[in-house]
């Protein structure tokens, strides 16, 4: 079983698919890690995210002890991530990694923003996960403020809406709902509630 779910920043699509991944008993690929790790390795090198043979040649070896580094998860990171993502070159450099997790034997969860579009356009679920955005900016600032990144609320605020608008019109895997996707709103919702109604669909449909 294949389950992709997509949505944009701090929706709530990564802990859903940590949930799943636990309940179905599936492996889990976060797919934004790819990019951030990407991004970290011109970071780490004082290359911006925007110089695109860099970031290329940064997908094409991708240092994978980056996923352990704790600056993976760093607001920084989430925004150079979301630069080196809208080069399709490094879209191409990403692909066969994710597709080939997505089609181990027994099936993955997959979370990101291209996943049911791009990714596995046959998945056998697809969840778009979306919450209010000044919901999301609380929560992912709660995250940084735990992981010991203080950063101002409003500034958050201003990096999501630039991160949405890039992430929404960039012309390669845009972030857009599957035609076939279940729309999950979480805004206001507990997470035991959200895993509910995914799980939900999910044994009504297997
Ligand atoms: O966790 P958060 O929502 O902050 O983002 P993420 O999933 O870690 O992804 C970071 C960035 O990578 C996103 O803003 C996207 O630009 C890019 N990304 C993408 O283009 N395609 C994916 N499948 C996953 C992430």
């Amino acid at each position: 079983m294949i389950i992709a779910i997509d949505g944009p920043l701090a929706s709530g699509k990564g802990t859903l698919a940590r949930a799943l991944a636990a309940h179905y008993g599936l492996p889990h690929l976060d797919t934004g890690a790819l990019y951030r790790a990407t991004a970290l390795q011109l970071i780490n090198k004082n290359i911006e995210p925007s110089n695109e043979s860099e970031a290329i040649k940064a997908a094409n070896a991708l240092d994978l002890s980056l996923f352990e580094n704790p600056e993976l998860r760093s607001a920084k990171t989430g925004a150079g991530a979301s630069v080196v993502a809208a080069f399709p070159e490094v879209r191409k450099a990403l692909y066969d990694f994710q597709v080939n997790f997505a089609n181990q034997e027994g099936g993955a969860v997959l979370d990101g923003r291209d996943i049911g579009t791009v990714i596995c356009p046959n998945a056998d679920f697809k969840f778009f996960v979306v919450a209010d955005a000044n919901e999301r900016a609380e929560r992912r600032h709660r995250e940084l403020l735990e992981k010991g990144e203080e950063i101002a609320l409003e500034t958050l605020i201003t990096q999501i809406k630039e991160r949405d608008e890039r992430d929404s019109n960039r012309n390669d895997a845009p972030l857009t709902m599957a035609k076939d996707a279940h729309l999950l709103d979480t805004s206001g919702l507990s997470i035991e509630r959200v895993i509910e109604k995914a799980c939900a669909i999910i044994d009504a449909n297997r």
